[in-house]
């Protein structure tokens, strides 16, 4: 059973930092998806434009940059519709300052083909702005837990728009207001399948894959 003094105790950033073989980018290593936001503190506009900029700076095929995003603060209008799009599981999201809406537009800017790799483009340029965002000592959190038809409506997107994902952005806060394996996982150490079974430096296909 957890205790109310644990409940408010902050993680430790060590605790969440990834075990890794060999250093790599602190932003990388540092990165973790917290639930536990803090409402008042605000973010300055210096680091959200750097936010934005490092989502601008991903690469993708032709350089057609098909991602778009859509910041939406606690005062905004749509705040609500961005709110109500959450799936029960993630209503941990409305305390954080910033819920950011991930777009990609399905087909090619310069003629109305598709575009297969608008989707894998958009999460390149998340992983910029989930990076920048860590080194900007902001939290961040990708959800796929949410109505998208609610966003798409509610935000009056166009029709060859899809939202794959969300995220909660703002500053980390240590919080109550969450269930009890939800608070356990906030102080527990990130894993991963090691680096044999996703990776073949041999350059075959491995059985360990
Ligand atoms: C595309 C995507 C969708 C996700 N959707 C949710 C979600 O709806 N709710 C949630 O709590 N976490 C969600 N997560 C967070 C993952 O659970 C988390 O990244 C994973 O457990 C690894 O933990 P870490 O980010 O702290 O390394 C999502 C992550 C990604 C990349």
């Amino acid at each position: 059973m957890i205790t109310t003094e644990n409940d408010l105790k902050p993680v430790d950033p060590e605790i969440k930092k990834a075990r890794t073989s060999v250093p790599i980018l602190d932003a990388l290593a540092r990165r973790w998806s917290t639930r536990g936001f803090d409402p008042e503190r605000r973010i300055s506009t210096a680091q959200l434009t750097a936010v934005a900029e490092a989502a601008r700076w991903a690469p993708s095929a032709n350089n057609n940059q098909p991602w778009r995003y859509i910041f939406i603060d606690r005062e905004a209008e749509s705040r609500p519709v961005a709110e109500r799009a959450l799936k029960r599981g993630n209503i941990w999201a409305k305390r954080a300052n910033y819920l950011i809406i991930a777009l990609y537009r399905e087909t090619f800017d310069k003629h109305d083909k598709t575009n297969p790799l608008a989707g894998l483009e958009l999460g390149l340029s998340l992983s910029n702005l989930m990076n920048q965002a860590t080194a900007e000592g902001l939290a961040v959190h990708p959800m796929a837990g949410f109505e998208e038809k609610v966003l798409l409506a509610g935000l009056k997107v166009p029709a060859d728009y899809r939202i794959p994902v969300m995220l909660a952005l703002g500053h980390y806060h240590p919080t109550r207001d969450l269930k009890d394996w939800q608070i356990e996982s906030e102080h527990k150490i990130r894993e991963r399948r090691p680096l044999s079974v996703m990776v073949n430096f041999r350059g075959q296909f491995s059985d360990e894959f």
